[in-house]
Formats: C-alpha cells, structure tokens, sequence
C-alpha cells in the first residue's frame, strides 16, 4: 500500500486524498508544502516512494497513513533534506517548503520553515542537560542575547518546567517526547510534522498547551 494523505482541518481542501502519482493543485496557491513527483530510495533496496505528488496549504492539518516500513518517516526526512544529507538517499522530484526549494535553502532556513518531531526523541538531543540542549538550540535560531529569554517563555507556555533540569537519560518516553515538541516549537516554524504524533503522548492537558500555544503562535504571526 502506498501512502495515504487526509486533510484533517483546512482552509478551501476539502479531502486532500492524494495517493502517490496524483497531484492536488488550486491554481496559484502559495503552498507551505508542495511535492511534485517525489522518488526516493535509500542504497539498498529498491524505490520506497513512487512519484509521491502532495500539496499542502497554510492552516492545513494533513494526516498521512501507511503501513509499518511504508515510508512515512522517510518523507518527513524529505521534507527537511537530511533524507539525502543525513541518510544517503537517492531523490528525485522537487520538494518546495514556504514555497523555496529546499535544495536552494541553507539547513537553517529549512528549521525556520519546517520541524519534524521525529519518531525516535533521543535522535533531538545532543546535550546530557534537557535546558542546556534548549539553550545551546535557542543560541543557534536567535543569537546569545535572546536564547535565555526564549527559552524561558517556551517553557512557562507548555508547563516543562519539571523537565528541562533533568538529565536526558533520566526522562521518560512521553517526558522526551513533550520536550522534542518544545525544541521543534522553538524555532516558531511555518510547518509543524508530527511522526507517529500520538506516541507516548497520553497526557491530554500537556497535548493541550502544545495546540493553544502552536495557535497562538500562528496567531501572531
Ligand atoms: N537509513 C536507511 N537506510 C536504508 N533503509 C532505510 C533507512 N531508513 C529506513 N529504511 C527502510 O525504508 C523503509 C521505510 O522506512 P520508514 O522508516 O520511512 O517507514 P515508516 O512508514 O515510517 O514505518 P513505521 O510506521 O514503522 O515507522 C523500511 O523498509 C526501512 O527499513
Ligand atoms: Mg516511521
């Protein structure tokens, strides 16, 4: 089976529907997410995706279904360019996100357009400290002078604050997971990719903060 997209809540998309090979166009849109006829394979094995076509708009919720090893997580690495840099894929196809071909875009520019909060959180996180990885993060997006300041705000606005003093090592998969979320948030990104979105995320109240500040964040925008 290949992959299956569904426009949850969108704004003029009524169902995207877009199985692989089948674009979606509305004319001249300005598409925070445009896949044109996305080939990729990793060095062994043959093609995993086929001619993938996907048109995403602002203020789209997009779910996308298949099965395990259909290549979910290796679309999201597409969207960000580390399927290519990070893991020897072969592409072929034009991906544009905040209408730039990422192949025209500086890794930095990617993380200020599109976040990916990956399947596996451990891949997130460099430091041994959960507030040092944020602050060394924080350092990279705005500079020295404004990390501590953003830092402080994304963790009073998704409640991390039990969290982020902890040693990665000692966190929980759902402690690790709410703090991938807050990395990702961080960067104030145009588009927001959830990998297997609903992993180890049981706490309804936390799932919350993260929806009321993502809005109002878009809201602001
Ligand atoms: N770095 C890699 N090198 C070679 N093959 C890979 C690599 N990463 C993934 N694959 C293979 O590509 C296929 C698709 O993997 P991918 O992780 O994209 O699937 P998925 O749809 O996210 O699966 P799941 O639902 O289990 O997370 C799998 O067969 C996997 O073994
Ligand atoms: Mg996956």
């Amino acid at each position: 089976m290949g992959l299956v997209v569904k426009a949850m809540a969108c704004s003029g998309v009524a169902e995207n529907n877009v199985k692989e090979g089948a674009g979606l166009t509305m004319g001249n849109a300005q598409y925070a997410i445009s896949v044109d006829n996305l080939w990729l394979k990793y060095r062994e094995g043959g093609w995993l995706l086929k001619g993938l076509s996907l048109k995403v708009l602002d203020g789209e919720s997009v779910l996308i279904i298949g099965s395990s090893g259909g290549g979910k997580t290796s679309l999201a690495r597409a969207l960000t360019g580390t399927a290519a840099k990070l893991f020897g894929a072969e592409i072929k196809g034009r991906i544009e996100v905040c209408s730039k071909d990422i192949n025209e875009m500086e890794p930095i520019e990617i993380q200020r357009c599109v976040q990916v909060v990956n399947q596996d959180p451990y891949t997130h996180f460099l430091e041994p400290i959960a507030i040092d990885d944020l602050m060394s993060y924080a350092e990279k997006l705005y500079g020295g002078s404004r990390a501590g300041e953003i830092v402080d705000y994304i963790v009073k606005q998704l409640k991390i604050e039990d969290i982020v003093q902890k040693p990665i090592t000692n966190l929980s998969g759902g402690q690790l997971r709410r703090l991938a979320i807050a990395k990702a948030l961080m960067a104030n990104p145009r588009i927001l990719v959830f990998d297997e979105p609903l992993m180890w995320l049981d706490d309804i109240e936390g799932g919350r903060h993260y929806q009321q500040h993502y809005l109002r964040a878009k809201e602001a925008k």
